[in-house]
């Protein structure tokens, strides 16, 4: 079967197709086989040897198929099921794993950057990973979901508890954390502003349902103006340095900032006094519990939630979506289809 392999880690460049053994799904395993499968910006992130994984790798999060093998002890009927695949990897004995908290796992890890991933025809995962496709989805909206959806779902409301009625600002809309956010946020009652670098994606978040779009190096006093003089109950920035200042600013007393990721670097500066004399949080948070992967897919499937392609591109023109991503010309996921 055919791989997307990372052979150096020089970006997009280092990415070649190669010939791997069809894997064979162990005991409590089944085989997924991809129709669709999705980058993260974590997958830009190991081509630059962010970790270094020994080489050559596979890397991919992110992917949505058929089940077309099964290992010992699972039932027949998960032959043929269309499923997404939950993308962390965990050992599934310890306190955590057994209370589905695998994010606090001593063997935590995830797709494509602690295993070989979900760019090739098909991966043996645990026959628990595989959920049902939502019904409603296409195939790629379906492998847009795991990691993005995931990593939002956690981080809005179970780290920040956010709720119907409260006021939030996503920074950087074209990330896929980020408009997973706005579509959660939204179908939850959730009033959502968002900044972009970008004229015409602020013009599309709009169109998702965003109540308010601004640029991303100077949104902290439009928040302030559309709500009241208040400020935000949360920010999400995934960005960092770059835009951190003016997100603790945006927000209202008592709010929280909320990240996961730090795109423009990992060093950031806060001046304290305006984050204890306001009452400020910092929430953080990384990917989410297979619990939570179980409701994030009961909202997409309750609230009819379409995760946003930007393009999809053959297995083979993977180099050329990982440029696209990179660059930051996105507005969506990006899709591979072996
Ligand atoms: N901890 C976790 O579990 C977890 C999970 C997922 C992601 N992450 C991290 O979260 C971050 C976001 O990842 P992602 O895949 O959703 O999206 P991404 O591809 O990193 O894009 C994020 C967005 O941030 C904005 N941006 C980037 N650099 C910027 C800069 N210098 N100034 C202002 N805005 C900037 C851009 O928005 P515009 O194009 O709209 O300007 C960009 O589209 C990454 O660092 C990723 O590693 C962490």
């Amino acid at each position: 079967m055919r791989a997307l392999e990372l052979i150096g880690f020089d970006g997009p460049s280092s990415l070649r197709i190669a010939e791997r053994a069809e894997p064979e799904p162990a005991g409590g395993q089944v085989r997924v086989r991809f129709r669709a499968s999705a980058l993260n910006h974590l997958d830009v992130f190991v081509t630059r040897g962010l970790p270094k994984r020994p080489l050559p790798a596979i890397l991919g999060a992110d992917g949505a198929g058929v089940i077309d093998a099964i290992g010992d002890g699972v039932a027949s009927e998960r032959l043929r099921r269309e499923v997404v695949v939950y993308p962390v990897a965990s050992c599934g004995t310890c306190e955590w794993c057994a209370r589905r908290e695998e994010v606090h796992c001593a063997k935590f890890g995830i797709l494509g950057e602690h295993l070989d991933g979900t760019f090739q025809e098909a991966l043996a995962v645990r026959d628990l990973a595989a959920y049902p496709r939502p019904a409603h989805l296409s195939w790629p909206e379906a492998a847009a979901l795991p990691l993005s959806f995931l990593t939002a779902w956690r981080l809005l409301f179970t780290r920040g508890h956010l709720d119907r009625g409260d006021t939030l600002v996503i920074v950087g809309i074209g990330g896929g954390v980020a408009l997973a956010a706005l579509l959660l946020g939204t179908a939850r009652g959730l009033r959502v502003f968002v900044t972009s670098r970008d004229g015409g994606k602020l013009k599309r978040a709009l169109d998702l349902g965003a109540a308010g779009a601004f640029p991303s190096d100077a949104f902290a006093n439009a928040v302030r103006e559309a709500t009241g003089g208040a400020g935000a109950r949360a920010v999400l920035d995934t960005v960092g340095p770059a835009t951190f200042d003016e997100s603790f600013r945006a927000l209202a007393r008592e709010g929280m900032l909320l990240t996961v990721g730090s795109t423009s670097g990992p060093k950031v500066e806060v001046q304290l006094p305006r984050l204890f004399f306001r009452h400020l949080s910092l929430i953080t948070s990384t990917m989410g519990t297979s619990r939570e992967f179980e409701a994030m897919l009961r909202d997409v499937e309750r609230f009819e939630i379409h995760p946003i392609v930007d393009a999809v591109f053959p297995l083979e023109r993977g180099d050329e979506a990982f440029a696209r991503l990179e660059a930051g010309d996105q507005f969506g996921k990006l899709l591979l289809e072996p």
